[in-house]
């Protein structure tokens, strides 16, 4: 073997040696007490969100296929949190990144890019995956292509992946097998990792993914039609996708729940002040969803836990969801969405 390839697969596994496993938080629903919420918190990941992993798999992977080397540029068509974790591993590995990111991608985003020392290429209109081939084809580069890849560089049986960290991690709780695990969709790759490990263990837990508006993915779920598209991009960064991603395996996913961007940007401001901390767009969604299955199962009389997923904290999302200013820009009023939230919180009760 190359031995600069062999050297950078080493990098990768010692930084990998040197992680903690990210936290499984206990989330009190007093409303609720037979039923137990977890969140599977990726935001505490060296960079900060769910990708790092996937980041750590799309390298291990080019490399063991031959297709990244000494000086290869790696470029990656992203909204902004795979980028920030590639640009970590490129920088590991001393390559040159070009993240392809749309023009709306958040300032803090791109600013942690750069201070990862990768670039920033960005594109007006939905195409990031074409302007991204084209440019690792100029520069000689590899495609990372994480919304092709995703759901096959995990290896999805076990090696600590995320769905048998969080299985291992409810081994001594109440109960131990969640009814529902659930989480949103970007590339599709970690629906597709639990889905399958879920299978794989055969385990009767289900798999719910929650999808935002302006996505394809739950159109795509009831009716099967692959070529579904929207013009909109999704408000929430890193979840819901313009066309049907082919890492969204859909024959994996039990249920699919469609929240509404204002339900998203409720549920992360009615969670600080459950958590105390601020979390990213896409853990409203899952957790809106989480609720809302946690409500249906309390009014039949079920006990279990569901566990959902932190994807990224709040920070990053500073001057916008966290922003007055820009929400009621954006025309955002959270107010009945807030008032719902509260009252099922209450009374375990789901009006909506
Ligand atoms: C903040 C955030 N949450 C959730 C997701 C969804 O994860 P996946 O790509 O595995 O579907 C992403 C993906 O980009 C993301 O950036």
């Amino acid at each position: 073997m190359n031995a600069w390839v062999s050297r950078a697969i080493s990098l990768i596994e010692s930084d990998f040696n040197r992680s903690a496993d990210t936290h499984l938080i206990k989330v009190d629903l007093p409303a609720t007490p037979g039923i137990d919420l977890y969140l599977k918190d990726e935001s505490t990941h060296p960079t900060g969100s769910l990708k790092h992993r996937l980041a750590r798999s799309l390298f291990l992977f080019g490399l063991c296929n031959g297709q990244i080397h000494e000086n290869t540029v790696i470029v990656e068509a992203s909204s902004g949190s795979t980028a920030i974790s590639e640009a970590y591993f490129a920088r590991l590995l001393g390559l040159r990144f070009v993240a392809v990111v749309p023009s709306g991608t958040s300032q803090e985003k791109i600013e942690q890019i750069g201070f990862y020392g990768g670039e920033c290429h960005f594109v007006a209109g939905q195409d990031i995956y074409c302007a991204a081939a084209d440019l690792a084809e100029q520069t000689g580069g590899h495609y990372m292509d994480q919304f092709t890849f995703a759901e096959r560089v995990t290896d999805w049986r076990g090696n600590n992946n995320i769905a048998d960290s969080i299985f291992t991690q409810m081994q001594t709780e109440r109960f131990p097998a969640p009814k529902w695990v659930v989480v949103s969709a970007g590339t599709g790759g970690t629906s597709a990792t639990i889905g399958r490990y879920i299978r794989y263990r055969r385990l009767a837990t289900q798999l719910c993914v929650a999808d935002p508006e302006h996505s394809v993915f739950h159109e795509y779920y009831v009716s099967g039609d692959r070529s579904l598209t929207t013009h909109q991009a999704s408000t929430i960064e890193g979840i819901g996708r313009p066309r049907v991603e082919p890492s969204f395996v859909a024959s994996v996913v039990d249920n699919m729940i469609k929240v509404s961007d204002e339900a998203s940007l409720a549920t992360i401001h009615f969670l600080q002040r459950l958590l105390h901390r601020r979390c990213g767009g896409s853990t409203g969604t899952n957790l809106y969803a989480a609720f809302e299955l946690i409500a249906q199962m309390h009014a039949a009389g079920d006990v279990g836990s569901v566990v959902s997923m932190i994807c990224d904290d709040g920070e990053r999302y500073a001057h916008s969801y966290y922003d007055d200013e820009w929400l009621a820009a954006n025309g955002f009023d959270l107010d009945l969405q807030m008032a719902h939230l509260e009252e099922f919180y209450k009374d375990g009760a789901w009006s909506v």
